[in-house]
């Protein structure tokens, strides 16, 4: 019925997740509160390793997008999971080593790594690290021969896909800040680069061609983009590759009329599609890795909220006040994402209030959805924004100096505390 199996509504007719009651959990844990069903998280990291081992002859690597959510809590449970990670800063890096994440499951991404983040990648051992630029790959190789090692990388490639999704989130582009582009002739180009730097071993390519993704074909055209270039690298310089990652953005359901591709029919398609283009090409079979973040944690995850003021503008519309808003979700101001909202200690009532769903921060555009139905409500009431589990927590700010939720963890109708919410003295913190 709703966005995700582990929401439901229970007797007292509240809305509950992973057997959790949500009414209950405002209560203990105080609002705005994030809160994550582990099982939910757990169910889709093993679809995702599951689906190289049934496809792929377990040939490949499954890797979370920590970008999605980072904190130690989803390290170790996507470690405990034996998926990889995919990190894009030294402070993800260090949230991941600081649970013993195995670093040689690590692949370290970014457009612009810093010198002190490629220092920290060198010296932690990280699997790879993915090259965007001909600055980084020198840099890199600097730093590798200064410290008399060879480090293995991907390159960043542009395979030049419109993959249908909303413009900010498109990657894959030529127009991209993100990689070499093939038509260009830089993809080349750095490929040479990386080979005749000693103390760099190029392993392969990533591509990542977008986020929020329904459809399949545009990951099939990515792979097969792909194995062509991973062709012209062996014409043309004699080396084969041998492994190939493919990126993330595997589409989730944020309302209950989306309908995203069930996460094992991709890795079946893509599969088949790699092996059969492989041979027909006369490459061997790279290993894969896949890069989901948002499949894993985006609809296992909610927000909960207490409804404050409810003010009609008589002939315009009713705003509904919440005590959070863009500071823990930035998603609708950013991108106008859509949203499923329900009144969680009503939730077996009929959602027949059409209501903008109001942030507390001064600006205007703070709003999580507008003209949207749900429960008639009054101030008090909680509300639960769904499927808030990716890109909410990890996009968080402290504008108006509001802190940060916490993050719970529930399974099996227990709740933990996974991070703890801001203090206000953790906004002074830094503050001299
Ligand atoms: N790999 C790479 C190289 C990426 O850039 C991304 C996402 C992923 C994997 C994971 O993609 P996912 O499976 O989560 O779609 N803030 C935006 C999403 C930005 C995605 C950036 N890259 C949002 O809230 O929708």
């Amino acid at each position: 019925m709703y966005v995700s199996d582990c929401i439901d509504i229970n007797a007292k007719g509240h809305l509950t997740i992973g057997g959790a009651d949500t009414v209950e959990l405002a209560e203990k844990f105080g609002t705005p509160a994030y809160v994550l069903d582990e099982d939910e998280i757990r169910k889709n990291c093993r679809a995702f390793v599951k689906s190289i081992d049934d496809n792929y002859n377990g040939n490949g690597l499954a890797l979370y997008a920590s970008k999605a959510l980072c904190c130690k809590e989803m390290c170790r449970i996507v470690k405990d999971e034996g998926m990889g990670l995919d990190v894009v800063s030294g402070g993800e890096l260090f949230t991941a080593l600081s649970v013993d994440f195995p670093a040689e499951k690590i692949c370290f991404h970014g457009n612009n790594k810093t010198y002190s983040e490629l220092v920290y990648a060198v010296d932690s051992g990280v699997g790879r690290v993915i090259v965007d630029n001909i600055t980084e790959l020198e840099t890199l190789n600097k730093i590798a021969a200064e410290k008399n090692k060879k480090v293995r990388i991907l390159l960043r490639i542009k395979p030049g896909i419109d993959a249908h999704t909303h413009d900010f989130i498109k990657t894959g582009q030529i127009d991209s800040k993100f990689g070499f582009a093939i038509e260009t002739g830089e993809a080349i180009e750095a490929v040479r680069l990386a080979l005749a730097s000693s103390n760099i071993d190029l392993s392969g390519l990533h591509c990542h061609i977008g986020s929020q993704i329904f459809e399949l074909d545009p990951f099939e055209l990515a792979a097969k983009v792909m194995l062509d270039f991973m062709l012209l690298v062996k014409n043309k310089t004699g080396a084969e590759l041998s492994e190939l990652n493919l990126g993330g953005g595997f589409g989730i359901k944020y309302l209950s009329s989306d309908s995203p591709r069930p996460f094992t029919e991709y890795m079946e398609r893509v599969s088949k599609v790699v092996k059969a283009y492989a041979g027909e090409l006369g490459l061997k079979v790279p290993f894969i890795y896949i890069e989901p973040g948002r499949s894993i944690v985006g609809a296992a995850g909610i927000t909960l909220y207490t409804v404050g003021a409810v003010k009609t503008i008589p002939n315009v519309r009713t705003y509904v006040s919440i005590d959070g808003g863009m500071g823990d979700n930035p998603r609708y101001i950013l991108y106008q994402a859509d949203y499923e909202i329900v009144c969680a200690n009503k939730a077996n009532r009929e959602r027949d209030f059409v209501a903008t769903v109001a942030g507390k921060c001064c600006e205007s555009g703070d709003l999580i959805q507008e003209n949207t139905k749900i429960q008639r409500v009054q101030p008090c009431d909680i509300l639960a924004v769904l499927s808030t589990g990716a890109y909410n927590y990890s996009m968080a700010s402290n504008y108006n100096r509001i802190p940060r939720p916490p993050i719970v963890m529930v399974q099996n109708g227990k709740a933990r505390l996974a991070v703890k919410g801001e203090t206000y003295e953790d906004i002074v913190r830094n503050d001299i």
